[in-house]
């Protein structure tokens, strides 16, 4: 049997297709192998969100091309978002064997028979349709509690400093009875939890010749299917996510009590500029709107630094913004200017570099001062924890989540992985609730 070994960059939704590319593969008579040394068939699966991402993956092609050039035979081939955005350019280096986007695994074993070393192999094209509603993903979480499920792909929204619309085509939603079967059949393998993705899952909408199913009825409908599984889900889009969603989280105790709304900025004037769709009334009426159904609601956000004509009171203005929401936590990037995209295209990346970085400085430090704070506002408090398995700092305490997505560290006690258990919160740092 061939071995493939497979490295995965980027989102969620990245780790979800590597999963479902190993089911393809598996077909095609693949073994799926965690050592890059007795692989056959050597993969990235790529992100192309930020330049420095990219770069990353320049040089994982080096070191697969080592590889290739030291075993012959092997063949390498990049796939995902970044394979869809420089297609033959990938292949021009001849470092790469196969270049296929992420519309296109389905051809996987045909391209790879067809590849010869004067003919690599490329489809990238982007599909209305595809939803691999009907592969059954080969499981590669290691703890066998926690399964994600792509339940959307594409975007449809074009925030003008974003690929994902280039990379992944436009937005379509998988059918939601095969959505429900995956979870079911997770559920009956063991797993306690599953994370519905899609890049703005608020506009989930599934239509068939006899029902039509939105997100909030497809949550309710995974959350039936039993109490003890938990579900999760990502992204929420601020300006799609609507009250339906947040009374059907409320009405449900198993639907976890966290929301990733990323805000991106504090400034209507960036917003408008970002092509957002909402502006800061908007965002903080949202939150409002969270925190008075579910008061216990963690918020998670993302930040961008240094947009295009970003000025200083732009910036103070995302920082009052988190100063005022008070986030549990935050993924902060510098902007970085994408080929192609709206910003790219009609706007000058005129922020410099170090301005970029002194901003997203202050911005971290502000959102770690904030997460201790949060986090330290548990003191005291219960916890209902799925444990996850051993903590990693020390092996003789578990790990598991709160509702809230707050990471919680106990003693094993009794507990095994999988088990709900209530905790309370003795200590706190910025990142990690202590619990006896
Ligand atoms: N669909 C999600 C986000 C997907 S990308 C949403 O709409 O919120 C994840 C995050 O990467 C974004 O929220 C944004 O904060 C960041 N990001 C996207 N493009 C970027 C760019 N060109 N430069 C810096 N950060 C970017
Ligand atoms: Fe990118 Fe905006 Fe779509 Fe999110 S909603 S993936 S930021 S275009
Ligand atoms: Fe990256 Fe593509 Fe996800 S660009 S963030 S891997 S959708």
């Amino acid at each position: 049997m061939k071995k493939v070994y497979i490295e995965t960059y980027g989102c969620q939704m990245n780790v979800n297709d590597t999963e479902v590319i190993f089911a393809i593969l598996a077909k095609a008579g693949y073994e799926r192998t965690e050592s890059i040394d007795e692989a056959n068939l050597i993969m990235a699966n790529t992100c192309s969100i930020r330049d420095n991402a990219e770069q990353r993956i320049w040089g994982r092609i080096e070191v697969f091309n080592q590889q290739r050039k030291s075993r012959p035979g092997v063949l390498v081939g990049i796939v995902g978002c970044m394979a869809e955005r420089l297609k033959d350019k990938l292949l021009d280096t001849r470092k790469v064997d196969l270049v296929v986007g992420p519309d296109a695994y389905r051809s996987l074993p045909r391209l790879l028979e067809a590849i010869t070393p004067e003919s690599p192999q490329m489809d990238v094209l982007l599909s209305r349709e595809e939803t691999y509603a009907d592969i059954t993903p080969v499981r590669t979480d290691r703890n066998g509690i926690s399964a994600f499920i792509s339940i959307m792909r594409g975007c449809n929204n074009v925030c003008s400093y974003c690929v994902v619309p280039y990379t992944r085509g436009a937005e379509r939603s998988r059918d939601a009875n095969s959505i429900v079967r995956e979870a079911c059949d997770v559920y009956s393998k063991g797993y306690k939890e599953v994370t519905l993705l899609g890049q703005n899952v608020d506009s989930y909408l599934y239509k068939s010749e006899t029902e039509t199913v939105n997100f909030a009825q497809l949550l309710a409908r995974v959350a039936d299917i039993a109490p003890d599984l938990r579900v999760r889900f990502a992204t929420s889009h601020p300006k799609d996510i609507s009250d339906e969603v947040i009374y059907t989280m409320a009405s449900k105790p198993n639907i976890c009590r966290h929301i990733h709304l990323p805000v991106q900025s504090g400034s209507s004037r960036m917003l408008e500029l970002m092509r957002r769709k909402y502006d800061r009334e908007w965002y903080l009426e949202r939150v409002s709107k969270i925190r008075e159904v579910m008061p216990d609601c963690g918020l998670t956000t993302d930040v961008i630094a240094g947009f295009c004509t970003e000025t200083e009171e732009d910036h103070a203005l995302t920082m009052s913004l988190m100063d005022e929401v008070g986030f549990d936590w935050a993924f902060m990037f510098a902007y970085s200017d994408r080929p192609g995209t709206l910003a790219n295209r009609t706007m000058q990346d005129d922020v410099p570099a170090d301005v970029k970085n002194r901003r997203l400085n202050e911005i971290i430090e502000l959102q770690n001062r904030k997460s201790l704070e949060r986090y330290r506002g548990k003191i005291g408090h219960s916890m209902h924890v799925l444990v996850e398995g051993p903590s990693k700092r020390d092996p003789n305490m578990l790990c598991g989540r709160a509702s809230n997505n707050m990471m919680c560290v106990f003693p094993a006690g009794n507990l095994k992985k999988g088990d709900y258990t209530d905790v309370t919160v003795t200590d706190a740092t910025s990142a990690t609730l202590i619990c006896k």
